[in-house]
């Protein structure tokens, strides 16, 4: 889940309508009122997914973030002419319909080999500056060139992740700092524009590393909420008895990952029929696990573990 909000507010920032719930139910094939850039943050996990597994074989470098890259693109809406996997040959810029009313011209492609490898060397890099400092610079330098025509953004978050777990200072990929960027989008825009049309480092770095104190303390509170969360409801579901307690469990666990689900899930999860499904479900709402999403339908019903999802979505 820690995953899932990081993908849908990074995705968010780039202006992405679907939600985290909408990315849930995307994945259980819930399909009815989704926004189609719901894919966004469907591949948005997947090249998370992808780099963390990748980096136990391959070091941080450039190859990687053209791995990862293709996997965040390829498929999606923003793949077409945007070359997903490899570096710009051509120039790009962000804001504006020409590079002379944009608000960023990045480097010509021409010098982006130089400027990447200077990159990939800082990654590697032993002096010893502090990790954090060096994340921060690393996102900004990465935003700076902006080798890719599109996804600039995202692939340069992922990499914020990518770093802290390589170095050890992330032991999970826990870490929603988009939350923070997305909350102060402007400000975070503005300090990136100032970090290289000004030389203003210091003051970006600052904010990074607020940025970093805030989402970890965010964090570190929701993980001590989940586990009180999952002691109280498994004390519930054990009180069922029986077998009820057995399937229950079985779906609670399931919950972590998805906290939305239909009767469909809830029998696939616990290993029941349809009907054994209606009936646990009906139990789980009783006890205030699950609660109906869509009143009204009584065909095709959803249900969310509510206080779950809750310390994901609120803020
Ligand atoms: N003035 C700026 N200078 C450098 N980088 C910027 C500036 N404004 C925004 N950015 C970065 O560029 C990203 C957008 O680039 P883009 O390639 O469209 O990525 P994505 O498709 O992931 O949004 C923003 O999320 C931000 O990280
Ligand atoms: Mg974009």
């Amino acid at each position: 889940m820690y995953v899932r909000k990081e993908a849908a507010l990074s995705s968010e920032i780039e202006g992405t309508k679907a939600t985290m719930s909408d990315s849930i139910r995307a994945e259980i094939e819930m399909t009815k009122d989704i926004p189609e850039d719901v894919d966004r943050i469907l591949h948005y996990i997947k090249a998370m997914n992808y780099g963390l597994k990748r980096l136990e074989t391959l070091p941080l470098s450039l190859r990687l973030i053209r791995e990862v890259h293709k996997t965040l693109l390829q498929g999606t809406g923003d793949a077409p002419g945007k070359t997903p996997g490899e570096f710009r040959r051509s120039q790009n810029w962000i804001g504006g319909a020409s590079p002379q009313t944009a608000s960023f011209v990045p480097p010509p492609a021409s010098e982006i080999n130089q400027a990447l490898y200077d990159l990939e060397k800082f990654m590697h890099d032993t002096s010893d500056l502090s990790p954090l400092i060096k994340t921060a610079l690393l996102h900004a330098q990465f935003e700076t060139i902006h080798p890719f025509l599109d996804g600039n953004g995202r692939t340069g978050r992922l990499l914020v992740t990518f770093y802290l777990c390589q170095q050890g200072i992330l032991e999970r990929p826990t870490l929603y700092l988009s939350e923070f960027f997305k909350r102060h989008r402007r400000l975070y825009f503005d300090l990136l524009e100032g970090y290289h049309n000004r030389n203003e480092i210091v003051p970006w770095v600052n904010f990074f590393l607020e940025g970093i104190a805030d989402v970890a303390a965010k964090a570190v509170d929701t993980s001590k909420k989940i586990n009180d969360l999952r002691e109280t409801d498994m004390a519930k579901i054990h009180a069922l008895g029986g077998r009820r307690s057995k399937t229950g469990m079985a779906v609670l666990r399931n919950l972590y990952k998805l906290p939305i689900v239909n009767v469909g899930k809830v029998a696939e999860w616990a290993g029941l029929s349809r009907q054994g499904a209606n009936t646990l479900t009906a139990e789980l709402v009783k006890i205030g696990i699950l609660e109906q999403r869509n009143r009204k339908t009584t065909y095709g019903r959803d249900f969310e573990y509510r206080n779950y999802l809750r310390l994901f979505t609120k803020e």
